[in-house]
């Protein structure tokens, strides 16, 4: 690796690889409520400061499923920088409800001050302009820059950072490593849509160099690919000996019907839990699928389950609604108060139960 750094050969490969991803992403992006699409990207049009900033800080411990809802929202109810910051702090840590980390929210109460007080409404376009602002740090400002301002700052994430293992074959564990895959990014960043390239990086993380199974052959960058040369794509990146837990974000929907049935669905019978009940919704934080089992006036408990399995720690956002009788379910079933015993379940699931319990006599007052 250190060779294919001294030689230049990251210098040289890099517009290829750029190109290769860029076309990539030009018709496989995901659509995210707060990204401009790359065909209009690609013509120069940037997206919305303010919309870019409150989606990372919300995408800084929670996943890209669970942020959506919460960044639609606040632009409804906050559609500019100024409408947040003339917001009250109840009110949007009320609208922070579910997300977790309520140190991000007080803080992005801080930064829309500072922002639409001070800075006349206007984001600061450079790193460090970004970095004196309450809550934004090295990766967000970077995102920020990179994204809103088309700077070509380099945007590496746990994502990103898989990537690079892989690409280069990084032996050398995590977190040792953080410095040079850094440094490996920071020479693919190209000085052109720099802001698409960061977020093609994320999406082929999340989506094709996913961390367990990398569908090498579907990969833009399979020819350029080191670890898939090699076969270790998967093994890649290596951790330390220390058993770094990862922490997984799941979303629960407790449904409550009428009758007092509460709405659970057998988890497959293989996997973590395998077999046994468990609350709709993506409790585990498996798939990022998660989207409700029906429609219904869904309410955010506040604060969050949390657990540790063996192999990570989870926290879980709960939603609740009290149910109609006569509303059929996409998946579950409703269980009847006599069938229905909250000491049978997976303590994970028993938690959420005794979370969203309370809340549930708050929906029906
Ligand atoms: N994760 C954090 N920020 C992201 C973005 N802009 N696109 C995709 N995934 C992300
Ligand atoms: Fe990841 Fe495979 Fe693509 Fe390499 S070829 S970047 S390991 S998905």
């Amino acid at each position: 690796m250190r060779d294919i750094l001294s030689g230049g050969r990251v210098a040289e490969i890099a517009p290829e690889i750029g190109q290769c991803l860029l076309a990539w992403y030009d018709t496989h992006a995901r659509e995210l409520p707060w990204r401009v699409p790359p065909q209009l990207s690609k013509a120069g049009v940037l997206p919305d400061a303010y919309h870019i900033w409150l989606s990372e800080v919300m995408l800084q411990q929670t996943t890209v499923a669970v942020v959506g809802r919460y960044f639609l929202e606040f632009l409804h109810r906050w559609p500019k920088v100024e409408d947040l910051a003339a917001a009250s702090d109840d009110d949007v840590m009320a609208a922070w409800a579910g997300l977790g980390y309520y140190a991000r929210a007080r803080n992005l109460l801080k930064c829309a001050r500072v922002v639409a007080f001070e800075l006349g409404g206007h984001f600061p376009q450079t790193r460090k302009g970004l970095m004196a602002l309450p809550g934004i740090g090295p990766y967000t400002s970077a995102a920020i820059s990179a994204i809103a301002f088309g700077q070509p700052e380099t945007v590496v994430d746990g994502n990103v950072e898989r990537v690079m293992a892989r690409l280069f074959a990084v032996e050398q564990e995590l977190p040792a490593s953080k410095a040079h895959l850094h440094k490996l990014a920071d020479g693919l960043t190209p000085d052109r849509r720099a802001g698409d390239h960061a977020q093609a990086m994320m999406d082929l993380g999340a989506t094709v160099c996913t961390p367990r199974k990398p569908a090498c052959g579907g990969c833009p960058l399979r020819g350029f690919c080191l670890a898939a040369d090699k076969g270790i794509a998967a093994e890649l990146p290596r951790r330390g000996a220390r058993l770094h837990k990862p922490t997984r974000q799941g979303i629960a929907y407790v449904a409550r019907r009428v009758d007092g049935a509460v709405l659970m669905v057998r988890r497959p019978g293989r996997g973590l839990l395998g077999g046994m009940l468990g609350w709709p919704g993506d409790p585990l934080g498996e798939n990022g699928l998660a989207s409700p089992p029906l429609e219904a006036d869904w309410q955010p408990v506040p604060g969050e389950v949390r657990h540790t399995f063996t192999h990570f720690h989870l926290r879980m956002n709960l939603w609740v609604a009290e149910i109609g009788a006569d509303i059929t379910p996409t998946q579950g079933e409703f269980l009847p108060p006599d069938t229905f015993d909250p000491n049978h379940l997976p303590s994970v699931m028993r938690k959420a139960w005794q979370m969203a319990r309370p809340a549930l006599q708050g929906v029906e007052s």
